[in-house]
């Protein structure tokens, strides 16, 4: 046994002696290297650390592991498919995986959603979604359909289209002027209706009205497609108002606009069902997909679009490529072999029933928190809750920073926060006495910082 091999490879993950050369993504770089948080195994619910203790992820990963971490059926799929076919051209040439997964995404979907474009990310989905869109009414002969609408405090990743549409301040102040012609509608919160509420609040599906005023302004023609999360994850959770997809759904449909669904979060088991689309019964014309598709296990996303808007492309000399867009990955074996081996053990293990099931145990258990110090609203949805806290006199966001280190470090948890919002988004494998785990040390850590 070369016990040395393993030794040297173990000790360099467990004690880094330059963490410098690693720009990390949406993290405060400069306050994790002093002090960072670890992580060097997962499996199920758990992650390990570096000095061997176990820590319930209480957010999936980045609301990407639903199966739960390092699940045997889909290692293996990766294993197998890295030994069988490691690549192969995604450009005028495919891999049987491909269509195996795209068909079962499809399938998936409701209404005529048959047809899946596969990307990389959440970012790629959306940028590609906004790009089908603009190409489809130029195919269509409406070229002039252009402008993009959004939403206050979307999340649509961070190509300059997602940021464009989306309408989170600090994603998009620091980048320029971003896309042209895209407007936004105002976003559905309003602690004073809907603090406490579990699930979908009564107060605000008036505000889908915002888009006839949008229209008015600009006129349809002009306008090519309404984007929006069907539940807003990345601003802090917020569940739609009952009734106000519906009704974009019928603005949209009235002007002659596509209607976009972000699911990159609420996608695969999160709201109860394979797609938010079908919990709220609304097709839209595109929903974007990533991170759960397959546990996030391999990079993946992709866009989900109806018959009329593919078939739209279908034309013209067949040698002629009908979309001119794609990414060197798109497909990817492992991507597939993966998504295909974790829509398995979420249909075998009844994953997305079981987040019905679970949904208002759920619920309860993190309203239990709503009476301790700074806590000014908690909302729920399916298997995702959130926490609004006070922020503290010297600056926003230092009493979740500070919750979500010490829940790492002294609680053993693992949370979200997004200004001084608690996410909380576990792994749907999660049991009943987890969720009870879960909140509880949230409890803790809530007193801890108060
Ligand atoms: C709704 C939504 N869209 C897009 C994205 C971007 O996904 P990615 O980080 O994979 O690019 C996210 C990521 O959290 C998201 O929540």
């Amino acid at each position: 046994m070369d016990t040395g091999t393993t030794m040297r490879a173990a000790n360099d993950v467990m004690a880094p002696n330059d963490l410098s050369s690693w720009w990390m993504p949406f993290t405060a770089n400069r306050a994790f290297k002093q002090n960072p948080r670890m992580i060097v195994g997962a499996k199920d619910m758990h992650y390990t650390t570096p000095d061997g203790r176990q820590v319930i992820d209480g957010i999936a990963g980045l609301w990407s592991c639903n199966a739960g971490h390092a699940r045997d059926p889909i290692v293996a799929a990766i294993q197998r498919q890295a030994a069988e076919l490691d690549y192969s051209p995604a450009f005028q040439f495919g891999h049987p995986h491909g269509f195996a997964a795209a068909a079962r995404i499809a399938q998936m979907a409701p209404g005529d959603l048959d047809h899946v474009f596969f990307t990389n990310s959440g970012s790629e989905a959306i940028d590609t979604a906004l790009k089908i869109a603009l190409a489809y009414w130029n195919v269509s002969g409406q070229g002039q359909k252009t402008r993009l609408i959004g939403r206050e405090r979307g999340y649509h990743g961070v190509g300059f289209g997602g940021i464009s549409v989306g309408g989170i301040v600090s994603n998009r102040k620091f980048f320029g002027t971003l896309l042209a012609g895209v407007d936004h509608m105002p976003h559905t919160y309003s602690r004073e209706h809907q603090a406490f509420t579990k699930g979908e609040p009564d107060w605000g599906a008036h505000l889908a009205d915002d888009l006839e005023r949008i229209v008015a302004l600009h006129d349809a023609s002009t306008i090519a497609a309404v984007v929006v999360e069907p539940m807003a994850g990345s601003t802090g959770v917020l569940p739609p108002p009952k009734g106000y997809l519906k009704r974009l759904r019928e603005i949209c449909d009235k002007h002659g606009i596509l209607l976009v669904f972000d699911e990159v979060i609420s996608g695969f088991g999160r709201l109860g069902f394979a797609f938010a689309a079908e919990r709220y019964g609304v097709v839209p014309d595109m929903i974007t997909f990533a991170k759960a598709v397959n546990s996030g296990t391999v990079p993946m996303g992709g866009v989900i679009v109806r018959s009329h808007v593919h078939d739209a492309f279908m034309k013209g000399p067949e040698h002629v490529i009908e979309l001119f867009h794609g990414y060197t990955y798109s497909g990817h074996p492992l991507a597939c072999a993966a998504a295909l081996a974790t829509l398995d053990v979420y249909r075998d293990e009844n994953l997305f029933e079981r987040v019905r099931t679970l949904e208002p145990i759920w619920a309860d258990a993190m309203m239990s928190l709503r009476e301790l110090p700074n806590v000014l609203d908690i909302r729920t949805v399916g298997l995702v809750g959130a926490i609004d806290l006070a922020s503290r006199e010297d600056g926003v966001g230092k009493r979740a920073f500070e919750a979500m280190d010490r829940a790492f470090r002294e609680h053993d948890v693992v949370i979200r926060i997004t200004a001084d919002t608690i996410a909380l988004t576990p792994p749907l494998i999660i049991s009943e006495d987890q969720i009870g785990e879960i909140v509880d040390k949230v409890g803790r850590v809530i007193r801890a910082v108060a």
